[in-house]
């Protein structure tokens, strides 16, 4: 059980252009304010105009991986302390995409969540089993395997992530992981965090996957649920400032 205060993370993923972020951002900065935390994860190159769009407001904005490495010749990466140059709050990492199109593994991931904590970036760690992994029974077990490289590599750190569950069923099909089956590994997760940390009703554990204006206050209803990682729904300002309002 979390006593945090809601957060909404929108995902743009691989969306967006100079107009369409201008229109976007002055709908969510237009409807404010919103009684949780609302922050919005864009492609690098619109780093720099988010942070000046939303920078007298009380929204924050972050990044959608960040490299392990600090520096170095590592093409195409971006580090996160050129993250925290642009006002960074937030760095997902892990997300299921980059673990099933970029080869990502949990050590990979659990190094990037350690090298934004280093530059105070607040990493967004996900997790999550595919369908075939469900089907299997083997959820518990995957997304326990997952988090437990972070833990182990976070160590007395584990407190200052965020964690998303996104079942890979969920993202983008419009099926969405009904709020006692979200509950249901939440649940799991906070218990792993509490014999981590001692105090994981500090820690906020987001739910990802076909989140909707139509579905989120059932979700947020769940104990566990803290608040949301939102990847279609965040591009329409209207659905994304629904959202923000059903966690507020
Ligand atoms: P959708 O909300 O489009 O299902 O995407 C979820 C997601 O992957 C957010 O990171």
């Amino acid at each position: 059980m979390s006593a945090a205060r809601r957060l909404v993370v929108g995902n743009w993923k691989m969306h967006g252009s100079h107009p369409a972020n201008a229109e976007l951002l002055a709908g969510i900065l237009g409807a404010r304010p919103f009684g949780c935390d609302v922050a919005v994860c864009v492609p690098f190159p619109y780093l720099s105009e988010t942070a000046v769009s939303l920078a007298a407001s009380d929204l924050r904005w972050g990044a959608q991986d960040c490299s392990a490495h600090a520096q170095g010749a590592y093409t195409g990466e971006v580090s996160a302390a050129m993250l925290a140059e642009f006002g960074c709050r937030y760095a997902i990492v892990g997300h299921s995409e980059r673990r099933a199109l970029h080869g990502e593994s949990d050590q990979g991931v659990a190094d990037k969540a350690k090298a934004a904590l280093g530059s105070g970036v607040t990493p967004i760690v996900c997790v999550g089993e595919t369908r075939e992994q469900r089907e299997a029974g083997e959820t518990a077990a995957v997304v326990k395997r997952q988090l437990s490289a972070v833990i182990h590599t976070l160590a007395h750190c584990v407190s200052e992530m965020v964690v998303a569950y996104e079942p890979v069923w969920a993202i983008g099909t419009g099926l969405s992981a009904t709020p006692q089956q979200a509950q249901e590994v939440h649940e799991l997760l906070r218990a792993q965090l509490q014999a981590a940390s001692g105090h994981a009703s500090r820690i906020r554990i987001l739910y990802g996957g076909s989140v909707k204006p139509d579905n989120a206050a059932v979700l947020f209803s769940q104990p566990d649920i803290d608040g949301a990682l939102v990847g279609g729904a965040s591009l329409k300002a209207a659905d994304f400032v629904a959202i923000c309002r059903a966690a507020g």
